[in-house]
């Protein structure tokens, strides 16, 4: 059994796997910590039950998993820069990153990995999918691999879709960065994850706007195309949330769409993101 000291039960064939027998609150020895770090990278998304956290606990464990960093578009709890609130309020229409992406891919440096910790969830809906992209670039032909290999693609912060599910957090959160701001960063469009040394598909339909050296209308079909296959049901999973649960994904190897499906009810999550890494 690869991890003894924890309970590891998969969700599904692709990705996920939920983690029973540790209480992320209390202080957690280095051979824990190791095996909750080599269970992410095996099942890419974890998600931990009943995890009533208070903010010192929870940026304590998310320390211990990788170094904290800023959301660049949102402001983090007063007293608390490093740890974001994501809330869609019962009067709103737009959940904050609702479709499929990997988290600001137009940084030259993107997260590594991200924690979300449920806070107050609407009685039915507002699960998160996940998408494996090792299985995504794993799936594609040959000549279709041999086609990407090389190319590299424009990921951008202002792409409209991805937009407009922020406008509503960046009116009432006093960003550091207005809606008018715009990162970009050229990423490769397959890359090699630095610690399990796998190929994955990293282009997502949130951020990347075409291919390097190409215009947005040649870039297009084949973009769409990967788009469409890389969120195929059979690379995803989805987790139904409870008060306290606390999720861990991998931000290199994984993408993730909330479902906006729970109009005319609160939900509060909080989020921190986790290290900083050129992909290559
Ligand atoms: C996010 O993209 O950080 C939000 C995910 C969620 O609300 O489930």
């Amino acid at each position: 059994m690869p991890y003894p000291e924890l309970d590891v039960r998969p969700v599904a064939g692709a990705l996920g796997a939920e983690v029973f027998g540790v209480d992320l609150g209390q202080p957690l020895d280095a051979g824990l910590i190791d095996a909750i770090r080599r269970a992410w990278l095996e099942h890419l998304v974890l998600f931990f039950r009943d995890q009533h956290l208070d903010a010192d606990q929870y940026l304590a464990f998310a320390r211990r998993i990788a170094e904290p960093v800023e959301y660049p578009m949102l402001k983090g709890l007063d007293g608390y820069p490093l740890i974001v609130p994501v809330v869609k309020l019962a009067h709103e229409r737009v959940n904050f990153g609702g479709l499929w992406h990997s988290d600001t891919a137009y940084l030259d440096t993107p997260p590594i990995g991200a924690t979300l910790l449920a806070r107050e969830i609407p009685p039915v809906g507002g699960d998160t999918l996940f998408a494996n992209m090792y299985l995504a670039y794993e799936a594609l032909s040959d000549g279709m691999r041999r086609m990407l290999e090389g190319l590299r693609a424009v990921n951008s912060s202002a792409k409209a879709d991805v937009t407009r599910t922020r406008e509503d957090r960046l009116a009432d959160s006093g960003a550091k960065l207005g809606p008018g701001t715009e990162l970009a960063s050229v990423h490769p469009v397959v890359r090699t994850h630095p610690e399990t040394g796998r190929r994955l598909l990293y282009v997502n339909g949130g951020h990347t706007v075409r291919f390097d050296g190409m215009t947005e209308a040649e870039s297009a079909p084949l973009l769409n195309y990967l788009f469409a296959h890389l969120t195929r049901p059979e690379f995803t999973c989805r987790l139904r949330w409870q008060v306290g649960t606390l999720a861990l994904w991998d931000n290199r190897c994984t993408q993730h769409n909330p479902i906006n499906d729970y109009h005319g009810h609160r939900r509060v999550m909080h989020r921190i993101s986790l290290g900083a890494e050129r992909p290559v």
